[in-house]
Formats: structure tokens, C-alpha cells, sequence
């Protein structure tokens, strides 16, 4: 099974894509790929760019990525709430593929960690209500409040580790 996965942050530090890079390592016994959502960086979308140049090619390349996973593990940055602008950029370009949904019925593990005690519950409740519309099969949800705390030297403390590992057990044994 191929396990694709990225973090919703354009950060270089960025605390989501360590912690995609960790579930990613407890997949090891299946093919796994971290993207950056940096070499998916493009112009901010409007619909002038739209109609001048068509869809970017890389927001093109991303839609392939996802349309050869299995199983999509993301992990949103929360930014005022919701997502980080990098995020939602690449989001609306992809969102306006013709004939396509974001996440074409795929499997989601849909994560997001902060720094705060909330743990991005404002981004997780934002896309947890709009993702399953934009073709995304959310099969399992997890939060990791105050990332500093809950993971240092790439561990995961308890009860996050338990929690962590019986949902991915899942993800990776149903899907
Ligand atoms: C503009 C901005 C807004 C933020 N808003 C929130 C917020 O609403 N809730 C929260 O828990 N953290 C917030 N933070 C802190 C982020 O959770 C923190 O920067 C975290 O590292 C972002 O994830 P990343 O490292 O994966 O990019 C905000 C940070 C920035 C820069």
C-alpha cells in the first residue's frame, strides 16, 4: 500500500511535518512518501491567473501524488483557527481541478499538533466539516496539543502514543 503524506505547513521547523514524519516511520512495513507542501508553493490563486494559465503544473504534479496513494496522512498547521495560507492556497488551486475532487474518495488520516492545549482542534473541526466535500474519506482523526511537551527526541508521550498507534493500526489494517 502506498501511504502518502504532508504536512498543511510551509514552515522549514514545521512541528506537523514532524509529526507526519513520525507516523510515516510507524508505516514503515508499507511504501511511504513525506511531501513538502513548500515544492508546491504557487502564486496565489484568483480567478484572472485562472482563466489566463489553467491549473500550475505543480499543483497538477500534487494531484497526481494523490491520485497514486492508497492512504493520505496530513497534519494541518492551525493559523488564527484555520488553515495556514500556504495550505489553503494549494487547497482552492486543487479544488478547482475540472472533473476531479481534492482527495478523489482516498482515505484520510487527518491529523493537526500545536504548540497550544487545543491542538488545532479549530483547523481539525474546519476540515473535518469541509474535506468529506471535496471527495476525502475521513477514516481517523488525531491531535496532538502541545507539541513541545507530548514529543521530545522524536517520542511521543502517553496517552498521544496510544491513541496515536491504535488509529493508524486502523487506518492501515481497513483501508
Ligand atoms: C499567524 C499564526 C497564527 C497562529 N494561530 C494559532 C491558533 O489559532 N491556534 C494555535 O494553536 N496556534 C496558532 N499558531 C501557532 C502555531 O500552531 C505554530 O506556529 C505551529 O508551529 C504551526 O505549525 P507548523 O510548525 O507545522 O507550521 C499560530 C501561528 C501563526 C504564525
Amino acid at each position: 500500500m502506498k501511504v502518502l503524506g504532508f504536512a498543511g505547513s510551509n514552515s522549514a521547523a514545521s512541528i506537523n511535518k514532524k509529526l507526519v514524519s513520525y507516523v510515516l516511520q510507524q508505516a514503515e512495513a508499507h511504501t511511504t512518501e513525506l511531501l513538502d507542501l513548500n515544492d508546491y508553493e504557487v502564486a496565489i490563486y484568483s480567478p484572472e491567473r485562472e482563466s489566463k494559465d489553467g491549473i500550475p503544473d505543480k499543483i497538477m504534479a500534487l494531484a497526481e501524488k494523490i491520485a497514486e496513494a492508497d492512504i493520505l496522512i496530513i497534519s494541518l498547521a492551525e493559523h488564527n483557527s484555520s488553515y495556514s495560507a500556504a495550505f489553503k492556497n494549494v487547497f482552492d488551486w486543487m479544488s478547482r481541478i475540472p472533473n476531479r475532487t481534492v482527495f478523489v474518495d482516498k482515505p484520510l488520516f487527518l491529523m493537526a499538533t500545536s504548540p497550544g492545549v487545543r491542538g488545532g482542534q479549530g483547523v481539525l473541526e474546519a476540515a473535518q466539516d469541509r474535506f468529506p466535500r471535496n471527495g476525502a474519506a475521513v477514516v481517523a482523526v488525531f491531535s496532538l496539543p502541545q507539541f513541545h511537551e507530548n514529543f521530545t527526541n522524536g517520542i511521543l508521550s502517553e496517552p498521544y502514543h496510544s491513541e496515536l498507534k491504535t488509529k493508524l493500526f486502523s487506518v492501515l489494517t481497513n483501508h
